[in-house]
């Protein structure tokens, strides 16, 4: 796993940011797996920026999202195809058509999840998947004992979750307690995987992500298993890891050697 520590939200969301345009630039029809959630909001608006700068285009991008709640249409402010209209579609050059995300108006979430999968392996798989991560660990809305080797399906939420997620909601609003999520299996498969997360209520996640045991406990863990990860989080997030000042010195000595090889070549 790559850990890169930075200062703030801000340098996260820049990071980020940085590494979704330097892939669309290689390939300009890049296939993104996408996430919902607080985390990635800024890191959306760098996008944006950066396209109303000209430094990227999303023209020939697909994207797949990670889930969606049951039960929610997508015109719903709470749903997640709402928020990927709202924070990042709606701004850029992307071709809807060519955003997808799982259909929480279904009334056959079995058929819907399969025909997601099929839509994915169809469309070549994500090149690039971005993850934030739940407070339990959770990615997308795959909660821990979740099958480390999960596909696409109906997943119920934990108490934490739907407690984490109410302030979206207006009081007295409904709010799904079952999602549509890609599974843990469905998200291994992208080629490479960048997992952000700040602030202090994500250190022990985090801990458990990078420091923990592989376990469905923890399901964010399972990216151990995983040739190409990296987690960029801010010093909050940091917080619980025995060993920041490791992690940092590799990144320094990753630097150097990409320099050197820059120079030689
Ligand atoms: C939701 C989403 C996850 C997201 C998590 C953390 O449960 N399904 O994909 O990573 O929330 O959200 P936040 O970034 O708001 O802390």
């Amino acid at each position: 796993m790559r850990i890169v520590v930075l200062n703030d939200a801000e340098s996260v969301a820049h990071y980020g940011a940085n590494q979704i345009i330097e892939t669309i630039n290689k390939k300009p029809d890049t296939n993104l797996g996408l996430a919902t959630g607080s985390s990635p909001i800024r890191l959306y608006q760098n996008l944006i920026t950066a396209y109303q700068q000209g430094q990227v285009s999303f023209k020939q991008v697909t994207t797949f999202n990670l889930d969606e709640y049951l039960g929610l249409t997508g015109d719903h402010p709470q749903s997640y195809r709402y928020f990927m209209n709202q924070q990042l579609f709606n701004e850029i050059d992307i071709d809807l058509d060519n955003t997808f995300v799982p259909d929480g108006s279904t009334k056959n979430p079995l058929k819907t999840c399969a025909d997601y999968e099929a839509n994915m392996r169809e469309r070549g798989g994500v090149a690039l998947q971005l993850l934030g991560i739940g407070r339990n660990g959770h990615i997308g809305f795959n909660e821990p004992s979740s099958s480390l080797v999960s596909r696409t399906r109906v997943k119920t939420l934990t108490k934490d979750t739907v407690e984490a997620n109410r302030r979206f909601f207006k009081p007295g609003e409904f709010q799904p307690h079952l999602s549509l999520t890609m599974g843990i299996g469905t998200i291994m498969e992208a080629s490479q995987i960048m997992l952000i997360a700040t602030g202090a209520d994500k250190a022990e996640a985090i801990k458990n992500t990078i420091e923990g045991p592989v376990s469905a406990y923890c399901p964010a863990s399972i990216l151990q298993m995983h040739a190409n990860v990296t987690v960029v989080i801010d010093q909050d997030a940091a917080l619980g890891l025995k060993d920041v000042a490791f992690y940092q010195y590799i990144e320094q000595e990753q630097s150097r050697l990409q320099a050197a090889i820059k120079m030689a070549g």
